[in-house]
């Protein structure tokens, strides 16, 4: 199995990484300044204490290294998805895998429709940070999901230690999944690694408030939600909201990340990259413009988070701060 990574960052150095260690030929496509980072090769740990040198892997900056590909997982953020499938159309070949491994609904249908062929919607539902140079750590559990595909090598997910859960169908994982990652606009306009910033009271009022607004959308759109989190999806907001000891030991789950473990948004706000706020709060203010209501909060966490993008030096905001704004808006 020859496998391409397109778009070789967070998500994609560590999965592939992780396959090549258990034998997979990979091939890691990314920019140059990541081609780089790689030149001492890869390590990788996880918050299990797993500890992994690699050397370099074949890495190419251009879509032809697609060309011997029996499997290939799209890494990218949601907004390059178009320029993705722009690219790999012409070098793909027609027997391979497509698998998108990206946040949001719709990446696995628009590059489908994109490049005239299916392309199998996954999900990650762990985090991986970039710790530079060639470090990639996985702070917290979690496991890889997938929409059923006969033709997936799912043993060598597992020999990797990522066992793919199987599903018929991933609409309602990624539902679930986009009700999670309405935390990324509000730990990446906080500032700090995501066990601090959930540690505190206020700033989970403020995704409760977001998560409370999707939930009642969901609810109208009769949008089923698979249960990520030990808690139904419908208890969050409620256990978000309680004091700080209280939610320490009833949400000890929650919590348990490790302590440098930041969301990817976070991280595209530092690194001054487009953050990929349009396809998980933007998709929150689309739902609810097609059922003809509101999103106010989340919008709020769009603008906040756009507005953030643009700015130098970036403002970080307090839970306090972030709480009054929510609820003015
Ligand atoms: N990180 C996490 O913890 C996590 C967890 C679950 C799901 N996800 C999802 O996984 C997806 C990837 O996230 P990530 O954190 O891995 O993002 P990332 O670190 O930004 O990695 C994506 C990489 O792809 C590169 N890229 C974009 N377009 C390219 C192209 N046409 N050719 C070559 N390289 C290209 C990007 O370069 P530029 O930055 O220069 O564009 C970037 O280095 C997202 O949808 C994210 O929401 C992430």
């Amino acid at each position: 199995m020859r496998i391409a990574i397109f778009g070789a960052g967070a998500i994609g150095c560590y999965v592939g990484g992780r396959l090549a260690h258990a034998g997979a030929d990979v091939v890691l496509i990314g920019r140059p300044r990541m081609g780089d980072a790689l030149a001492q090769g890869l390590h990788l740990t996880d918050y299990r204490g797993a500890d992994l040198h690699l050397p370099p892997l074949p890495f190419a900056t251009g879509p032809e290294a697609v060309k011997d590909a029996t499997l290939v997982l799209i890494c990218v953020k949601s907004q390059d998805s178009a320029q993705a499938a722009a690219q790999l159309s012409t070098h793909l070949p027609p027997a391979a895998i497509l698998v998108s491994f990206q946040n949001g609904i719709g990446n696995a249908a628009a590059l489908s429709q994109a490049l005239g062929r299916p392309v199998v919607p996954g999900m990650v539902g762990f985090n991986v940070a970039w710790m530079g140079g060639g470090h990639f750590h996985q702070g917290t559990q979690g496991d890889l999901h997938i929409e059923e595909s006969p033709r997936l090598n799912e043993a060598l997910f597992a020999r990797a230690g990522l066992p793919l859960h199987v599903h018929d169908d991933m609409q309602p994982v990624m539902w679930g999944k986009l009700m999670l990652n309405l935390n990324n606009a509000i730990n990446a306009l906080s500032g700090l690694p995501l066990k601090d910033q959930l540690g505190q009271r206020d700033y989970r009022r403020c995704l409760a408030a977001a998560q409370e607004e999707y939930l009642d959308l969901c609810r109208v759109a009769d949008q089923p939600l698979a249960r990520l989190s030990p808690l139904p999806a419908a208890w969050l907001p409620g256990v978000l909201r309680l004091p700080d000891r209280l939610f320490a030991l009833l949400a000890r789950q929650m919590l348990a990340i490790d302590p440098k473990a930041r969301s990817s948004m976070a991280d595209d706000l530092t690194l001054g990259r487009k953050p990929e706020i349009d396809a998980i709060n933007g998709e929150v203010a689309r739902l609810a413009k097609r059922l003809g209501r509101s999103a106010p909060v989340n919008q709020r966490l769009m603008a906040l988070v756009e507005e953030a993008s643009h700015s130098e030096p970036r403002r970080t905001w307090s839970g306090r701060e972030l709480l009054q704004t929510l609820q003015s808006a």
